[in-house]
């Protein structure tokens, strides 16, 4: 099998607009890190300062040899009250993607990546009736701006565990338990909120446009039976993505690792949402997650997405490790890539690979602790660190192919 890449293939990473920013204050996402009794570890604070940063941080990615950069745009910012739209903030973004093609870097644009303004959480958030038709007025105001400069345009990231996560499991805004109204009012509206948004955006924009998933790589061993767990739901949530998805241009693939269902039920590590604040011990085997070392995971994932979509391109819009030993990433990375090469030689048309996460950034409830980056961030001076993680993607980016000798941490391939 060959373990080069196609010419034009995309290799860069990613972040999201809340984690990295800083200062993101009319987000549900700051109400909720600061409410009493919040679940989460510490507040996003100024996260990684992206918000002033971006330049550095585009050059920095353009420097180590990667030619694609995943990033979002805040709505809590765009539209800071109902039908009140923001020329200010989305000059700033038109300033982001114009730093992208000064550098030569695809900006792949993500319109909302979990965070919702704290007024529409209010009306109701997801399950508000209103959600479809604010998210669709939200990506005609955002791409008649914008636009003419996005490279690639994701509607939504991770749509299929939103439900579950705010209205069920109560883990994320609003906060709600056994809500199944509200969960099922959610998912209702984000796949309706998904077409019509990718409408509004494609009637500005000629850049192809599709949705992100998170596919877990469900395995079922001898004697399994399907059962209700929390992410066999999400992947029969994505069974309705990704049949809208067929209308799209693309489909984004997430995927961090497997999740093994035996005979007695599930059996992958770090999978339990029941206890949120549990300590976690990375081990040879596990990530600072808790989540089982697999990145073979990420080739089931793109099996089933090409299966269940007939056939769409494939961005790989995520997939990476939590992780404080660099070289572990560097191993993940290869393994993954080679998954990758497996299935374009089984025929499947993957396009790119973007890693989560250019920098070491806000996990939601987890706070700091994990780090997904391929840069290191100082968490008082903001100074960006990168680990040789980076430079080893760079340098595979630039050959566009991988090291014969899987898993070596020099820099240079
Ligand atoms: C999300 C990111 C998150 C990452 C690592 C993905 O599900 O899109 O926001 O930080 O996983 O957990």
């Amino acid at each position: 099998m060959s373990n080069t890449f196609p010419n034009g293939f995309l290799f860069g990473a990613v972040v999201g607009a809340h984690q990295v920013e800083g200062g993101n204050t009319n987000s549900d996402w700051w109400w909720w890190e600061h409410r009493e009794g919040t679940l989460c570890r510490e507040p996003s604070g100024d996260a990684c300062d992206f918000y002033h940063r971006y330049a550095d941080d585009i050059s920095m990615l353009a420097g180590l040899g990667m030619n694609a950069f995943r990033f979002g745009i805040e709505w809590a910012r765009i539209e800071p009250a109902d039908g009140e739209f923001s020329t200010a903030q989305l000059d700033h973004y038109r300033r982001i993607l114009e730093a992208c093609h000064r550098n030569s870097v695809t900006p792949i644009l993500t319109f909302h990546h979990f965070t919702l303004p704290k007024w529409l959480l209010d009306l109701g958030g997801f399950a508000s009736e209103r959600f479809p038709s604010l998210f669709e007025r939200y990506c005609d105001r955002a791409a008649a701006a914008l636009g003419d400069a996005i490279g690639i345009a994701c509607t939504f990231n991770e749509p299929q565990g939103l439900g579950q996560s705010g209205y069920l499991l109560g883990i994320n805004p609003p906060g709600h338990t056994d809500d199944n109204t509200g969960a099922q009012a959610a998912v209702d509206n984000l796949l309706e909120a998904h077409a019509a948004g990718a409408a509004a955006i494609r009637a500005h924009s000629s850049a192809p446009v599709g949705v992100t998933l998170a596919v877990p790589d469900i395995q079922y061993e001898d004697g399994a039976e399907p059962g209700d767990t929390s992410l066999e739901i999400e992947s029969r949530i994505n069974d309705r993505f990704f049949e809208l998805a067929r209308r799209d241009d693309f489909v984004g693939v997430q995927t961090y690792t497997r999740f093994r269902i035996g005979p007695e039920g599930p059996r992958s590590p770090g999978h339990d949402w029941s206890d949120w604040t549990r300590e976690i011990e990375e081990t040879d085997d596990t990530t600072q997650m808790g989540y089982e070392y697999y990145p073979q995971a990420l080739g089931g994932a793109i099996r089933r997405a090409w299966k269940s979509t007939g056939g769409i391109p494939i961005l790989v819009t995520e997939n990476g490790i939590a992780t404080s030993v660099d070289e572990k990433r560097v191993s993940f990375i290869d393994a993954a890539l080679r998954e990758a090469q497996a299935c374009m030689a089984e025929g499947i048309d993957v396009r790119g690979y973007l890693h989560w996460s250019l920098l070491d950034n806000f996990e939601w409830a987890f706070g700091y602790g994990p780090t997904f980056g391929l840069v290191a961030v100082d968490r008082h001076s903001f100074v960006r660190y990168p680990k040789p993680s980076a430079a080893w993607l760079g340098a595979v980016a630039r050959a566009r192919s991988l090291p014969e000798r899987a898993g070596a941490a020099s820099g240079s391939v």
